[in-house]
């Protein structure tokens, strides 16, 4: 379980280089098509953040800072650790990865490829907002980690 935790923690780091990998080849290559070096960076981000969702599911279920939701809801939403855990960490999550999930899929299927670089970008960058923002960091939580 604490081997999984830092897991979980230490995977941040590498979804938030696969996102500056995307946005670092927006800003350079923006004219150029959904391919190559460009796909790949997509790609690769997105297997790190399916990965992330096995693991946050496993530690949903085990974890105390979430589990509390299935015994006393109330009481889990009147904590901000447990509130935070079990539904906005969660929720936030599960939005972001299915923001970018449907961004690689769809871009996946288009003929124009610059276009599909364009319209996969759009939803990784919202995708990449709302990610950030639902990390436990210290500097926007009283509980927050740095791994
Ligand atoms: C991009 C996706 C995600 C990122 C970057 C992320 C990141 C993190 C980080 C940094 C922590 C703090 C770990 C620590 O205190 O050392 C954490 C904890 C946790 N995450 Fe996630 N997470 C993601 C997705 C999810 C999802 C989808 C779920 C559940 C469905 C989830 C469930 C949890 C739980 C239950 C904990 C608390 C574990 C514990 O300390 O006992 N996470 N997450």
């Amino acid at each position: 379980m604490t081997g999984l935790v830092h897991a979980h923690s230490g995977l941040r780091y590498l979804i938030l280089a696969g996102f500056l990998w995307v946005i670092f080849n927006f800003i350079g290559k923006r004219n150029e098509a959904f391919d190559g070096g460009i796909k790949k960076a997509f790609l690769i981000t997105m297997i790190f953040l399916h990965v992330q969702l096995i693991i946050g599911l496993v530690l949903y279920f085990k974890s105390a800072k979430s589990a509390m939701i299935f015994e006393d809801f109330g009481m889990a939403m009147g904590n901000s650790l447990t509130r935070f855990y079990g539904m906005e960490h969660m929720v936030g999550m599960l939005i972001g990865i299915a923001l970018a999930t449907v961004g690689y899929s769809k871009a996946k299927r288009m003929s124009d490829g610059v276009l599909a670089h364009a319209k996969a970008f759009k939803l990784y960058a919202i995708a990449f907002v709302i990610i950030f923002v639902s990390i436990p960091w210290p500097f926007l939580r009283e509980f927050g980690t740095w791994f």
